[in-house]
């Protein structure tokens, strides 16, 4: 049983990699979701001071970084991914104050503190927008934006119905996404010399590097050609000659060469990452050149399907792609977006990724879906690179899948009349403490989205100290994984039965088992954690993680 108050850091610890060592390469980098992080004003949405004041359990943890989603003013039509100011922070997340004090208290922990952009598109009621409605068609105003005196397509928002809204005075504009996030014109000088006097506003505030919401959206072919549907827009095509024209354009890429000079007038390691859903991994390696971002989502990964096969090649061609650019590869399972990886690989293998799960739709399976998750995040955290952790995951939360409609607030359900369920479930307020209202997560009980019955048992406080709790093999994977310096290492595969993936990184042997049946481990394989208990005998069971010294 490990001590309940253990911390591997004490308060005044420097950041774990010295200036000049690339700290991001190796990194952990860990998402908070300022709404649903933790509330310290008891209106049942989270915000700065309640993340300040719970920055204790990230060192408890033993993560390098925290990147916080979208805190800035907003109506809150995309929670927060609808900016009005980019400069502030909206009243219910806190005050500027509050950012300040949030990054000076990470400091002083030696946790990095990475802030969302989001230059895809502004809010509406971003001042910007309401001159452009006000000033009328043709004036230089409107020309921020992509208005058009007609429809010019038939592009669909990523969260269904039609990406052009029509304004009173007959004009239509585009907006990728909720109607309240009009696109701005990454053409017009205006627009990118104000983005980067945005990264200039937060670098000289403090913060460690930027992650770039829709990266892959900001230059839309010229001709707004029409697109095929129906494809998922949002994600990447397999093969490069079918490029939808609102993604992955390559003069996208001129926007982040210009950012990165603005980064590298700072001091210390600030970093780019970028949120950008395109195949295949040679496209998303284009990001991560040596003069554009630092890293890369890796949704590729995150979408693999829990077989050998599937995660030995998407692993494979990662390492690959980012080594020909001399960028580190990163590895992600779960995030605001998606359904929890706990939750995802509880359903049939090889089932579509759904935009959500209610009720009446088929459940996954939990305890499959826990154990497999276990084991996925095992493998993960033995993986060359840096990797992100999505809030939560730590505790082994499963997604809300029986979540009233009445409840949820994700764009995403009310613009397809409710045929997709949204991101809500993901998005839950967060449970600390298993016996007090709302789990702990506010001085009230209130919590924005409710919170399923399941997080009682699976409360920070009742995991914390408890062998064999996922919050204890979070901490002790990743104690592991610095002390053994996995992400600075190299993965070489070793041989493997059918279904068995094995890799060698540095002095650590990696087993994950997705076959029907137990597998060896080396002789005189000593364990240094499993994901689950082994068998009697000592072999691994089927959806089971081992890491052991040969
Ligand atoms: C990104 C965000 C998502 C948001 C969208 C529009 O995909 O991660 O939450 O809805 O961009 O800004």
């Amino acid at each position: 049983m490990l001590p309940t108050s253990f911390i591997d850091r004490d308060s005044t610890a420097p950041p774990r990699a010295e200036p000049g060592q690339q700290w991001w390469r190796t990194a952990i980098i860990y998402q908070t979701y300022p709404r649903s992080f933790a509330d310290s004003g008891g209106d049942g949405i989270g915000d700065l001071p309640g993340i300040t004041a719970r920055l204790d359990h990230l060192v408890e943890l033993g993560v390098d970084a925290v990147w916080l989603s979208p805190f800035y003013p907003s109506p809150q039509a995309d929670a927060g991914y609808d900016v009005s100011d980019y400069r502030d922070v909206d009243p219910i997340f806190g005050s500027l104050d509050d950012a300040d004090k949030l990054l000076a208290a990470a400091r002083e922990r030696g946790l990095r503190v990475i802030v969302d952009l989001v230059p895809n598109h502004t809010s509406s009621e971003h001042p910007w927008f309401k001159a452009a409605l006000a000033a009328g068609p043709g004036s230089p105003e409107r020309s921020r934006y992509i208005f058009r005196p007609e429809k010019p397509n038939n592009w669909q928002s990523t969260f269904g119905g039609p990406a052009w809204t029509q304004v009173p005075d007959g004009e239509w504009y585009l907006h990728l996404f909720d109607a309240g996030q009009p696109d701005l014109n990454w053409d017009h000088p205006e627009v990118r010399a104000e983005f980067r006097d945005i990264l200039r506003f937060w670098l000289d505030r403090g913060v460690d590097g930027f992650r770039v919401d829709v990266a892959h959206g900001l230059i839309k072919q010229a001709d707004l050609a029409d697109w095929h549907y129906p494809v998922e827009p949002l994600t990447g095509p397999a093969t490069e000659s079918i490029r939808p024209p609102m993604w992955d354009q390559d003069a996208v890429h001129d926007v982040y060469r210009d950012w990165r000079r603005v980064l590298e007038e700072y001091p210390g390691e600030r970093i780019l990452v970028a949120e950008a859903w395109v195949a295949p991994s040679e496209r998303l390696a284009a990001y991560v050149r040596p003069d554009e971002m630092h890293q890369a989502f890796n949704f590729e990964y995150l979408e693999a399907a829990w077989t050998a096969a599937a995660q030995h090649e998407v692993i494979t061609r990662s390492l690959a792609a980012n080594a020909a650019v001399g960028a580190p590869t990163t590895w992600v399972l779960s995030n605001h977006d998606v359904l929890r990886h706990a939750s995802r690989l509880g359903l049939p293998i090889g089932s579509p990724r759904p935009r959500g799960i209610g009720a009446d739709d088929p459940q996954p399976d939990p305890v499959l879906g826990l154990r497999r998750a276990r084991a996925a995040t095992l493998l993960m955290l033995a993986l060359p690179g840096s990797a992100y952790l999505y809030q939560g995951e730590e505790l082994g939360l499963p997604e809300h899948t029986t979540m009233p409609d009445e409840a949820r607030q994700d764009p995403m359900f009310r613009r397809t009349q409710g045929e997709q369920k949204g991101r809500d479930g993901c998005r839950v307020p967060i449970p600390w403490e298993a016996d007090a209202p709302g789990y702990g997560f506010g001085p009230s009980g209130a919590t924005w989205l409710p919170q399923p019955p399941v997080f009682a048992a699976l409360a920070l406080d009742r995991q914390r100290g408890v062998q064999g709790s996922t919050y204890e093999m979070y901490r002790s994977a990743l104690r592991l994984r610095a002390q053994h310096q996995l992400g600075a290492g190299t993965l070489t595969w070793a041989d493997g039965l059918d279904g068995v993936l094995t890799f060698q990184n540095g002095s650590v042997f990696v087993l994950t088992n997705f076959a029907d049946t137990p597998a060896a481990l080396p002789p005189g394989a000593r364990i240094l954690i499993s994901s689950e208990p082994l068998d009697s005998d000592g072999k691994v069971p089927t959806d089971v993680t081992v890491w052991a010294e040969v």
